[in-house]
This record gives structure tokens, sequence and C-alpha cells, in this order.
């Protein structure tokens, strides 16, 4: 759907709500138990947020003078929140597993064939590895206090009787939208801000400006869809029960009667009153993304952590996006060249 009255009407509209998030596919029984899910993940994620900020700090700064991304941008956020998707007492054949399928390009549907391919190899093998896995916690540490990780956090908050391969499938979900998709938006930041601006001095804006105006022009979620619950008109056009009907952020984000100029890519629009319009690239009601908070803070500590007292320029990419399940950057090189300063203090 791409009229943005339309659009919101349908956001808005209390039908919408009364079904299930498609986000979970069918591998939730009801909408209590996704709402339950949603919220241990976001509460374990914001337990870990003041490790993971730190982490960032350590992980950009041992990112190197030339990297290559948008693939260092999901290793980067795994490399932060490793402990937290898997503690560190867990085998580290397991976590050799994990740190592989973000190598690989597992957190995100990878829009080259070949990459798809290379990617979609690994899954059946950390899927079997992880369902072991929760089979064996599942017997020997009945869910009690606080969850030590991701995975206790999920088998925490899934009702008893789903299969322990469903459990590991929720549990790569949520993976997958924790390092890809915060990985993925600290790629867009980084990859749009440096094509605005010339190499040298620092950028003008805020990493909050950036951050938001980066999710906006390229949204990585670029629809979102919600079943029809019983028959309903919209927009004159009759859908009957189990359609999914699509609203798409990214086209809401580019309607030039809601946003000034929305084809340009302007962070300064963030501190311009009234300069919004309809921004949802979180989606928007009772379904929005439930890690959303922990998400910006986290691309915003990382963009920020990148391009604090270093000179960053790209090579090779541009802003026309991917489109595959969601909105991904053409390849491109980061060269991070750190100022005087930064340098001398990391050689301390
Ligand atoms: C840049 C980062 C992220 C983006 C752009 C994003 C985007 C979204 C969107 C658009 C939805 C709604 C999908 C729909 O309605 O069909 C969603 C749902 C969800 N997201 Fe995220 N997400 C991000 C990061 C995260 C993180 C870090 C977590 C976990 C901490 C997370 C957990 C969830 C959950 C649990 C839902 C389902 C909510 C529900 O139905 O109750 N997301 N996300």
């Amino acid at each position: 759907m791409r009229d943005t009255d339309l659009a919101l009407t349908v956001l808005r509209d209390p039908a919408f709500h009364s079904g299930m998030s498609t986000f979970f596919g069918d591998m939730l029984p009801s909408r209590t138990a996704q709402i339950a899910l949603g919220r241990a993940v976001r509460d374990l994620m914001r337990a870990h947020l003041p490790t993971c900020r730190q982490r960032v700090a350590e992980a950009a700064a041992g990112l190197g003078p030339v990297s290559q991304w948008p693939e260092a941008g999901p290793l980067l956020v795994y490399r932060c929140t490793a402990d937290v998707l898997l503690h560190p007492g867990v085998p580290p054949a397991l976590r050799r597993q994990m740190a592989q399928a973000v190598s690989a390009g597992l957190t995100a549907r990878q829009p080259y064939k070949r990459q798809r391919a290379r990617a979609e190899l690994l899954r059946p093998r950390l899927l079997a590895s992880i369902t072991g896995h929760v089979r064996s916690r599942r017997m020997h540490s009945p869910a009690a206090g606080e969850p030590q990780d991701l995975l206790d956090a999920v088998i925490g908050a899934c009702p008893e009787r789903l299969t322990d391969r469903t459990v590991a499938g929720l549990y790569v979900l949520l993976f997958q939208s924790i390092v890809g998709n915060i990985g993925y938006a600290v790629a867009w930041s980084l990859l749009l801000a440096c094509l605005h601006h010339p190499p040298g001095p620092p950028w003008p804006w805020p990493a909050e400006w950036l951050v938001r105006e980066a999710a906006r022009h390229r949204p990585f979620v670029w629809m979102v869809g919600r079943r029809v619950p019983h028959p309903l008109e919209f927009g004159g056009l009759p859908f009957s029960a189990g359609t999914i009907l699509s609203v798409s952020p990214y086209l809401l984000h580019h309607d030039s009667h809601r946003w000034d100029r929305p084809e340009t890519f302007r962070p300064e629009r963030w501190n311009e009153p009234g300069g919004q319009g309809p921004y949802l690239p979180f989606s928007a009601g009772p379904f929005t993304c439930a890690g959303a908070a922990v998400a910006h803070s986290l691309i915003t500590e990382a963009v920020t952590a990148l391009s604090q007292d270093a000179r960053l320029t790209v090579n090779g990419g541009d802003a026309r996006p991917l489109v595959s399940g969601s909105v991904l950057p053409r390849p491109f090189t980061l060269r991070r060249a750190l100022k005087a300063p930064a340098r001398l203090a990391l050689m301390r």
C-alpha cells in the first residue's frame, strides 16, 4: 500500500491489532506468547546495554584502517553482543558456528545469489546445533532466576510445549534481528553520511539525527505486513480473511506531500520544527519492534564510536538500495584514519 493516508488508516485500525504479528511466522501459538517473548528479549538486551556500549567502543577501535561493508556492520555488532547472545560458558564450537554464520552473512537475506547460497548452507547445521543445546539446557537447567543470555531468555519465555527445534528457530530469528538489523543500520548511517559530506571536517550533525535520517531514507525493513483478521474493505478494495496487507515504511518515508525533499538525505531535518512526516522504521502500533529503543541506542553508539576522532571516507558505495528481504546497502570500503590524539591514545 503506497497511499500514506490509507496506510496510516490501516496501521491505526484496531482490526489489525487483533491478530498475530507476522514477525514470528507461525512459531508461537498466541499473541500473548509473542508479546511475552518480545518483552523477555527486550529486557535482557536493556540489562546488558551498558556492557554492549563499552564493547562498541572497543570493537570500533579494533576495526582497522580499511574495512569492507556492509558485512563489517553485523560483525561489529556481533563482537559487542556475542556474550549476551550465548554466554561464554557454552561449548566453544557452538560460539564458533555463530561467528561463522555472521561472517557468511546469515544475518539477513543476502541479495546476491552466491552469497545467499553460502549463508543458507550454514543454516541447517546451526539450527541443529542450537536445537541440541536447547534440549540440553531445558533438561539440565530448568528456567529459574535471571537469564544469562538470549537463549535463556527465549527458552524462559516460550511455552513449554514448543519443540526444541522451534525454540531454536525463534532464537535464530532474534539473533538475526539484533546482529543483522543493527549492523546494517550502522552501515547505512556511515555510508550516507560519508556520501553527503566531504572528507576531513567532522560531520556537522549529531549522531542522533544522522541515525534517524538514515533510517528514514533507507529503512532496513521496507515492508510490514498484517494478516486481515476477517473480510474487510480498504481503499474500495475487498480483502478476504488471512490475506496479508502490507504497508511500506520506505514509501511513507518518501512521500513528498509529507516530507520536505524526501529524496534528499538531510539529517538537519530532525532539528526542524514540524519537519517530520510519518516515520516508522520500527513499524507502529501494538506490533512495534520490541527492540526499537535498544537498537536505536546501539546504532547511535556505534556510529559515534566509529566517527569520533577519526576521518572517514568511503569508496565504491552509492546510496541505491539493494532490496532483498530487507533494504541493504551495496558493497563499499570504509577508510578510517585516526586523528593524531586518538592514534596516540591507541598506541599507548
Ligand atoms: C535496526 C534494528 C531493527 C529494526 C529496523 C527492526 C524493525 C522491526 C520491525 C519493522 C518490526 C515489525 C515487524 C512487523 O510488524 O511485521 C519489528 C518487530 C520486532 N522486533 Fe525489531 N527491529 C530492529 C531490531 C530489533 C532488536 C535489536 C530486537 C531485539 C532486542 C528486535 C525484536 C523485535 C521483536 C520481538 C519484534 C516483534 C514485536 C511484536 O510483534 O510484538 N528488533 N522489528
